[in-house]
């Protein structure tokens, strides 16, 4: 690199660091923005943040190595990321990856001799309902072909700039229709007003009489966790939207930042002034950075129209603000300490709890987390009242829920639904009623057989963040299983044993039974293995690891069976 390139860059960094803060958490940030306009990160560049940030070049190593999105090795000046998850696998997903080597003369994991091409496989795109998905830089593709793979390639040769700035992608995405949704008929701006009148312990309190529970998954009480935020006695305090839905085959959070962000920016406002915090931070997936500049334009506006800022709405007092931060692709991230490390510019990696977010999170400070879809119902509850959400779905897994479906069904797509839906119900609107199984909660749910189809969707049966996949009569299901343990060798962050090497060793086994070299012994010691791994994995990631296949070895022996091996 010549002297004057060195200097360009390291005014560049500057620049970045100055954009982002002179902190630790502005590393990754930077580290993007490193990584979108050189294609890589040189050891030059880890040394000279290193030495900006006040930190060791080996910590700046250890991050880049831990992101999909980050990396040391020059790429070409197009990465194309082909979904190679469960939901893209099952829409002719082996045939676009073909015609892409044909086409590049590369296989995946490779660059071109011109450094023009790098070809990856990325895990799920949150494309789920338009696979098989496409990402080129920061550009989605959706439904591609074989025949359309060609005018992609040519399309990028002879559009894109290097590294296409995020003003110049565009989106592929069809559109939902969103007509049947609640948020279409809510103005959220009115439940944003109801609740500056209120005092923090009646806006609490509304929340818990309404029983929203968080929408990601976990269903902890919204209410508790605010209330507890709302306790402590902190100056600084954050609320955190993790609109980093990288579950496999979850995709509704994608609908609400595209058609509704006003309901979830307003939800965070009020989530502020119930706990007292005065910022709050958008942690949005690496994959869905085609929406970022889409999302900055709303924040702009609601803080010319005073929403956001000093004196949110009129409130003499009140100030709130919101950023948006990019994830840079790690599933892991999904859980909230996890994406509190990312925040902070450190490896994904969970927190040992307690202490709890709660208490201390963010920098130290008490922060929530709630996903997208949680604080998008926060202003339809203090619109139409707590009792109307309340007296939606079960006693204990009330109100209503997005699903994220997709698969084998007439209908792929987001849909809205009473929580305690049954899985028959919910396969009879979308059309997948001859299904012989369903994957509830993404990889890492469980897969659910047609005998079981009365079960309830619900917190106190089936939780979901709303993935479902649906299972047509003809798939085979030990490749369903092969499909979702290498999604978790990919994603394991490797902090613990039980997940680093359980995940390797079920994946080599249903590898095995595929090849029919699999004893019935081995089988068996596989199952104890994904057992221990529910219990001694140390974050909710490991723990869940082993669901779907346990749960297709326990309802699928038929077809499994026949594979296993006599002879060894
Ligand atoms: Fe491919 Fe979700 S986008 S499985």
């Amino acid at each position: 690199m010549l002297v004057s390139e060195r200097e360009q860059l390291r005014d560049n960094l500057e620049t970045w660091i100055k954009q982002y803060g002179s902190n630790r958490s502005a590393l990754i940030p930077v580290l993007e923005e490193v990584q979108r306009k050189y294609g890589h990160i040189s050891e030059y560049v880890m040394q000279v943040v290193a030495d900006i940030l006040d930190i060791h070049p080996v910590e700046v190593d250890s991050v880049v190595s831990f992101y999909s999105f980050l990396g040391h090795k020059p790429k070409g000046r197009f990465i194309v990321r082909l979904c190679r998850t469960i939901s893209c696998e099952m829409q002719a997903k082996a045939r676009v990856a073909q015609q892409l080597e044909n086409d590049l003369g590369i296989r995946f994991g490779e660059t071109t001799a011109n450094g023009n091409f790098t070809l990856e496989w990325a895990n799920c795109l949150g494309m789920c309902d338009q696979g098989p998905a496409l990402l080129v830089n920061e550009r989605i593709y959706t439904h591609v072909t074989p025949e359309t793979v060609h005018d992609i390639l040519e399309e990028c040769r002879s559009t894109f700039g290097v590294y296409a700035p995020t003003s110049q992608t565009v989106m592929d995405v069809q559109s939902t229709d969103t007509s049947k949704m609640t948020f279409i008929g809510v103005d959220g701006r009115i439940g944003l007003d109801r609740a500056m009148e209120m005092e923090s312990k009646a806006i609490i309190e509304a929340i818990e009489d309404s029983g929203l529970k968080g929408r990601g998954g976990a269903g902890f009480p919204t209410s508790l966790k605010w209330k507890l935020a709302a306790e402590v006695d902190d100056e600084q305090k954050y609320v955190v939207c993790n609109a980093d839905e990288g579950e496999p085959g979850t995709f509704k959070d994608r609908v609400i930042l595209t058609d509704f962000p006003d309901l979830m920016f307003e939800g965070m406002t009020v989530a502020s002034r119930a706990i007292g915090a005065s910022k709050g931070i958008i942690y949005l997936r690496g994959e869905y950075t085609y929406l970022r500049a889409r999302l900055e334009d709303k924040l702009e506006e609601r803080r010319r129209n005073g929403l956001l800022g000093s004196n949110v709405a009129g409130v003499q007092g009140f100030d709130f603000d919101i950023e948006i931060r990019m994830g840079a692709r790690a599933y892991v991230c999904g859980e909230e300490t996890a994406l509190i490390e990312s925040l902070e510019g450190q490896r994904g990696e969970p927190r040992n709890r307690p202490p709890f977010p709660v208490n201390t999170g963010f920098m130290g400070h008490p922060t929530i987390v709630n996903n997208v879809e949680t604080f998008a119902w926060v202003p339809c509850i203090l619109v139409k009242g707590a009792d109307w959400f309340r007296k939606i779905g079960t006693e204990t897994s009330t109100g209503l829920k997005l699903f994220s479906v997709s698969g084998d069904c007439r209908e792929q797509g987001v849909f809205e639904f009473p929580l305690g839906i049954s899985i028959r119900e919910l396969l009879e609107k979308v059309g997948g009623e001859d299904a012989k199984a369903v994957q509830v909660g993404g990889a890492a749910g469980h897969c659910i057989p047609a005998s079981e189809f009365d079960r309830a969707i619900a917190f106190e049966d089936l939780a979901t963040g709303g993935s479902i996949i649906v299972f047509g009569p003809e798939r085979d299901m030990l490749e369903v299983a092969q499909n979702f343990m290498e999604f978790f060798n990919d994603e394991s962050c490797g902090q613990c044993t039980p997940c680093r090497e359980g995940n390797i060793r079920l994946l080599e086994g249903v590898e095995m039974l595929g090849a029919g070299q699999c004893s019935m012994k081995y089988l068996r010691e596989l199952c104890n293995l994904g057992e221990t791994m529910q219990m001694a994995c140390k974050c909710g990631l490991g723990q869940s690891s082993p669901n779907a296949f346990l749960s297709i070895i326990e309802h699928f022996k038929d077809e499994i069976m026949g594979r296993v091996s006599v002879a060894c």
